[in-house]
């Protein structure tokens, strides 16, 4: 089977992450949620009380991270280490939340992250989740989504995420949490977030999980196919 890059940005608590993981397993893709590797450093700086204002605080300490993903069989789930320690849980708290678009939104922090992420798709078969991955991390994606729905829906999602995990939040901290996530995230100097103009667009308000993995599948097969008729596989020998 041929195998391509599938880029999915957008806005927080859309079920990016959710639908991500759910069309890489039914495709045998690896899927990476890039939210977790920016959650992860901003762990790191607020561990290491490193001064975001200073440019050198910040390279000096991203020379200190290293960021992997470790598969967990018993959860299904791959899980962010974060120099080699298990920092899944951690990095989903609200206090990570509410710092990392001020991190993400670093020069240097994204271009880090950026090239360990374009490391990571060299060899396609792989599903990307975050902002920036239709325009910057892979422009040349074969296959680009934009994900988007109510805020009020997010939150609501949101809470009974957190909820899951033991932590009991107000609808109106996580609206407010929310609101200034996407006005930092869309409106950033750097890689701000944005429908690539190729993106297809997919509002999750109304939608399932199951509903919304198997619009990209159906997707995925129909890009496959247009790819295959162009010859476009010839290289993957495929
Ligand atoms: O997907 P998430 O909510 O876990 O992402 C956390 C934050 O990381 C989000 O507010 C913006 C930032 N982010 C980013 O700037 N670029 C990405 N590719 C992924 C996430």
């Amino acid at each position: 089977m041929p195998k391509i890059i599938i880029a999915i940005d957008g806005y927080s608590s859309c079920g990016k992450s959710t639908t991500a993981k759910q069309v890489a397993a039914r495709l045998g893709y690896v899927f990476i949620d890039t939210g977790a590797m920016y959650r992860a450093v901003t762990l790191f700086f607020l561990q290491n009380h490193v001064q975001i204002t200073s440019r050198k605080s910040v390279v000096e300490a991203l020379d200190k991270i290293s960021i992997s993903f470790n598969y967990n069989a018993k959860t299904g789930r791959n899980e962010t280490c974060l120099n080699g320690l298990n920092v899944e849980e951690e990095i989903r708290k609200l206090y990570i939340a509410n710092s990392v678009s001020e991190v993400s939104a670093l020069p240097e922090v994204r271009k880090a992250m950026v090239a360990q992420q374009q490391k990571m798709g060299r060899k396609k078969g792989i599903v990307m989740d975050g902002r920036d991955i239709g325009t910057k991390v892979f422009p040349e994606a074969e296959l680009k989504i934009f994900m988007t729905a109510d805020t009020f829906i997010r939150a609501q999602r949101r809470q009974i995420e957190l909820l899951a995990k033991g932590e009991m939040v107000g609808l109106d901290e996580i609206r407010e949490n929310i609101a200034k996530r996407d006005h930092i995230d869309t409106t950033r100097a750097e890689s701000p977030l944005r429908q690539a103009e190729d993106a297809l667009l997919l509002d999750t308000s109304y939608m399932t999980i199951d509903e919304q993995v198997e619009w990209v599948i159906q997707l995925v097969d129909q890009k496959i196919a247009s790819l295959h008729r162009k010859g476009h596989f010839k290289e993957q020998n495929v």
